[in-house]
């Protein structure tokens, strides 16, 4: 049974009304990475008033009203004590995914995490031995090399074919790796960096070569929720009894509405012996307490936010539109690929890489815009770059604007 949470309801009514995206904040002051980021490995030493960030994947935008006011609240109360999540928090979860992607997860499957990618590493932790292969499909989102490497596990990378400019699926090579022993396959769906949505076809390929290799599947949904096509979101699980067997579905509400910093997330395990092997090793970490902000952003921002998330991903496709305005005429040497989900465009700079030598620096020195190299996602990224489109439009007009200077003196 889906219960629809209106608990939350009186802090709802300060969500409604117009959202203004347009609105620029300044983020230098509360560590923000991507705006003080002249420490971080995979920015460029760079600082300074002038540089544009349109790099790491959160979005300029203020959370919606009602989950800063109930933040705001929790805040003065001043007593932040360990946090636990009660039943009502699973069904908030539920409700949300049964709304937004017509796929409610069993209650009982919902484990809790304090984030995505802390969940993968205890999967494969748990499901996997070391020197065991796990398959990701590049370019994709880099933290998955670490975590595959950093937990001595064997990365086997299955690359995405370009063709018309639009990512598609290797089945051929994807069933070779399968072959060759791999015991998990990361997937990113939506897949980062190109904002692809796997279609019902794609993902049920997938899932029989994984079920003829007895291959986990580790689902990634993060960037699920703004849709920009319209290809639905389809969960791994919802295709097939075998589907749901074999996979975790990783969830969270920090990319939709800008939580990053306050985190929380879900993991939907539907094997019972898995969810509680699962669950021992993240208890065996610790990381099963909630976070007090994070789980209250969660309930909130799920069970008020879906107005905010419209209106957003509006604002968003606007923007996405904007880019490919620029790149039509004023961005010479640059293909932008159009995202059916998130609020990251990829952009094809390929030429453009060879003939100023690195195209990430030649922005940041030349436009004063700071872009993610297509490098860091692995093979099949070099000569790309990854523009956030998730800022205020003039904020983005501004960065397209000094691109374009900056390309007109190449
Ligand atoms: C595909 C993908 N997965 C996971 C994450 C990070 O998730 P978390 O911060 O919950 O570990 C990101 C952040 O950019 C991402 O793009």
């Amino acid at each position: 049974m889906v219960c629809a949470d209106t608990s939350y309801s009186a802090v709802a009514d300060r969500s409604a009304g117009t959202v203004d995206f347009d609105r620029v904040y300044d983020r230098h002051q509360f560590g923000s990475v991507k705006w003080a980021n002249q420490w971080d490995e995979f920015s460029p030493r760079v600082e300074g008033e002038n540089l544009l960030s349109l790099w790491t994947a959160d979005m300029d935008f203020r959370a919606p009203e009602a989950v800063i006011a109930a933040l705001r609240e929790a805040a003065d109360h001043g007593i932040y004590g360990y946090t636990r999540r009660d039943p009502r928090h699973y069904e908030i979860v539920q409700s949300w995914f049964a709304r937004r992607h017509d796929w409610a997860p069993a209650l009982e499957t919902l484990l809790p995490a304090p984030a995505i990618m802390p969940s993968v590493a205890a999967m494969l932790r748990t499901f996997t031995k070391p020197g065991d292969g796990v398959i990701v499909q590049s370019p994709v989102y880099s933290p998955y090399f670490e975590v595959i490497h950093g937990s001595g596990r064997r990365l086997l990378v299955n690359r995405l074919r370009l063709q018309n400019n639009r990512y598609e699926l290797d089945l051929e090579n994807f069933e070779r790796l399968a072959a060759s022993g791999a015991k998990a396959f990361l997937l990113c769906n939506p897949h980062n960096p190109a904002g692809k949505a796997w279609t019902r076809e794609e993902l049920t390929a997938l899932n029989d070569v994984c079920e003829r290799y007895g291959v986990l599947v580790i689902s990634d949904d993060i960037h699920c929720d703004i849709r920009l096509s319209d290809r639905p979101h389809i969960v791994f699980s919802s295709l097939s009894e075998d589907a749901a067997e074999k996979s975790f579905i990783c969830t969270a509400p920090t990319k939709t509405f800008n939580l990053a910093g306050v985190p929380s997330a879900t993991v939907s395990v539907a094997n019972k012996e898995r969810r509680e092997a699962l669950l021992a090793t993240m208890r065996a970490s610790f990381m099963v307490n909630a976070n007090f902000f994070g789980r209250l952003a969660l309930e909130v921002a799920y069970s008020t936010g879906a107005p905010w998330v419209d209106q957003l991903t509006g604002y968003i496709d606007g923007n996405v539109d904007l880019v490919f305005k620029f790149a039509e005429d004023r961005l010479p040497g640059i293909t932008p690929m159009r995202p059916d989900a998130s609020f990251l465009v990829w952009l094809d700079a390929c030429e453009l890489d060879r003939k100023v030598g690195g195209i990430q620096q030649f922005f940041v020195d030349r436009a004063g815009v700071n872009l993610y190299d297509g490098r860091v996602y692995g093979p099949g990224g070099e000569g790309f770059i990854r523009l956030n489109v998730g800022c205020p439009r003039p904020m983005l007009r501004k960065g397209l604007e000094r691109m374009s200077k900056a390309l007109a003196l190449v």
